[in-house]
């Protein structure tokens, strides 16, 4: 049976009527369901992608997808710290505000991305020799700015991103040597008191698979939780390159934290390959963001998948692994990969 919901045009109403059910393939019998968040309504999953605020404000096209394919967004910058306070005590909320609005003119909830962080922050904080009592003092009246600023209006923080090493340490940071391993427990509590209703994660990358670095944050959510610490979300970022294979357990971590309680997410994924791109490469790809979907919708708790940028024309992967491109599921034109694809028809099995 068609499953006829909201927005059916009537173009799709005319082929329905004309061609017969039977002769629609399967992704035009939910016609009216256009992107992947009409393929993904219904499936307990949102579909995200991390915005690039330059873009949306001068690229139209982009614009008009970033409404139409998802119904979650993330700042890919303008949330981080060295945007909202680049001089000391003068906040900068303005692009970030800008997006909370496009969101919500969207029907979008925003992921709020990230609190704590060793990664951009303002040079201020690392130019001025602050005393370890007045970095904890800096951090706590960031969180409660922060926070306290979008309360209400965040459906997810990234509270803490990336604290560990891959051997599953705690990660040498700024943080770490100021406030003690307590901070990231600190971090949960005071983003809690800041913004209750946000749920709040804990955030990095090569944390899709089992290993030493997934065992140790299975064991530090697991005690935070314990202390009675408002972890309630673990993401896995999902950067994935097809060179190094893909992660075939990631199901398997998935559902450890599922039985642990918590939500689960990711967050931040994009597939990238040395280039130049082939046919072999893109179907490999496709199979990655695949992978990693599969896994968010089998189990109970997962309940997001942002893409970390949806189009190779505006994209973080080049300037940063060198040679290594083609990352996301649409191409420089906004034309959909075979990534896409398996996206929209993964959510569609699901549903
Ligand atoms: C990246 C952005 O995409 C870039 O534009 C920026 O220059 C650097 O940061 N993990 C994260 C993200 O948590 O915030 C990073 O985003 C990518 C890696």
């Amino acid at each position: 049976m068609i499953r006829v919901r909201t927005g059916l045009g009537a173009a799709a109403l005319a082929a329905i009527t004309v061609l017969g059910v039977a002769a629609l393939p399967n992704g035009a019998a939910v016609a009216g369901d256009t992107g992947l968040r009409g393929a993904a309504r219904g499936t307990g999953v949102k579909i995200g992608t991390a915005v690039d605020m330059n873009a949306l404000a001068n690229d139209a096209a982009y614009k008009e997808a970033v409404a139409a394919e998802f119904n979650t967004v993330t700042p890919e910058n303008v949330m981080k710290w060295s945007e909202v306070e680049p001089t000391q005590g003068t906040y900068n909320w303005g692009p970030a505000d800008d997006l909370i609005n496009f969101a919500r003119r969207n029907g979008q909830a925003v992921r709020g991305h990230t609190l704590v962080w060793h990664s951009q922050l303002p040079s201020w904080i690392n130019e001025t020799d602050f005393t370890k009592a007045q970095l904890r003092d800096l951090l706590r009246r960031h969180i409660f700015a922060e926070a306290g600023h979008f309360k209400g209006k965040i459906w997810a923080w990234d509270v803490v991103n990336e604290p560990l090493n891959e051997d599953g340490t705690l990660r040498d940071t700024i943080w770490l040597r100021a406030l003690g391993p307590g901070y990231i427990a600190d971090a949960f509590r005071w983003a809690h008191q800041a913004d209750p209703s946000a749920i709040l994660f804990i955030n990095d990358y090569n944390a899709e698979w089992l290993s030493p670095k997934t065992d140790a944050y299975y064991q530090l959510v697991k005690d935070l939780r314990h202390q009675g610490v408002p972890v309630q979300g673990f993401g896995m970022q999902g950067h994935l390159g097809i060179q190094y294979g893909l992660p075939g357990d990631v199901l398997e971590n998935v559902r450890r934290f599922d039985a642990l309680g918590v939500k689960t997410a990711f967050t931040e994924v994009d597939v990238r390959m040395i280039l130049p791109t082939d046919q072999y490469r893109t179907q490999a790809q496709a199979e990655g963001f695949g992978l990693m979907l599969r896994a968010c919708l089998l189990v109970k708790n997962c309940i997001s998948y942002t893409v970390w940028g949806f189009t190779d024309k505006y994209n973080w992967v080049p300037g940063v692994f060198a040679g290594e491109g083609s990352a996301t599921p649409m191409d420089e034109q906004l034309q959909p990969k075979p990534a896409y694809d398996t996206l929209r028809e993964t959510f569609l099995l699901a549903r």
